[in-house]
């Protein structure tokens, strides 16, 4: 396994929609297996594959990661995930991403949700999730389509977050 690199913004792949995955591999593993260790490496919940420069619809989540890090007893991987039904119920939660370093924001999400995906095997699974998992599942799943969750921000705090990573890289 390996630690990849984490592209941050306003790097484009961030923005771009990412690929279906036609067929599970060993290399579509192998990318999994990269990924949950980045994530780990990184400190984070969820990672999808747009944040390692690999335009593609995998992302990979644990909701039990340690402080520094280290791994939960169920890490997830998901391929093609489809969130098939959401809850009118919605929760406010405070994001952070791994693209956007050192900043948060409160995000409205659904609360519970149903998700449609492929398992590390290739197999098709649902998954019912609520809250920091459904959260979670939510802010990886809009990574696969090019949307940040400064996107479902007010203009104002998305632009005021945006000046604050400007002045980070500066
Ligand atoms: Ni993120």
């Amino acid at each position: 396994m390996a630690v990849l690199k984490l592209y941050t913004y306003p790097d484009k792949i961030l923005a771009e929609v990412c690929d279906e995955v036609k067929k599970v591999t060993n290399e579509t593993r192998r990318i999994l297996d990269d990924m949950l260790e980045t994530m780990y490496a990184d400190k984070g919940v969820g990672l999808a594959a747009p944040q390692v420069g690999i335009k593609k619809r995998l992302i990979v989540v644990d909701d039990k990661v340690g402080e520094n890090g280290e791994p939960g007893p169920n890490p997830r991987f998901f391929i093609n995930p489809v969130i098939i039904e959401k809850s009118a119920e919605t929760i406010f939660f405070n994001e952070g991403c791994l693209s956007l370093p050192g900043q948060c924001a409160e995000v409205e999400r659904h609360k519970k949700i149903k998700v449609k995906y492929l398992d590390y095997n290739g197999q098709e699974q649902v998954l019912e999730a609520e809250d920091y998992l459904a959260v979670i599942l939510q802010h990886e799943t809009d990574h696969l389509d090019g949307v940040l969750y400064i996107d479902h921000l007010s203009r104002l705090k998305r632009n005021m977050i945006i000046k604050k990573l400007k002045k980070q890289v500066d």
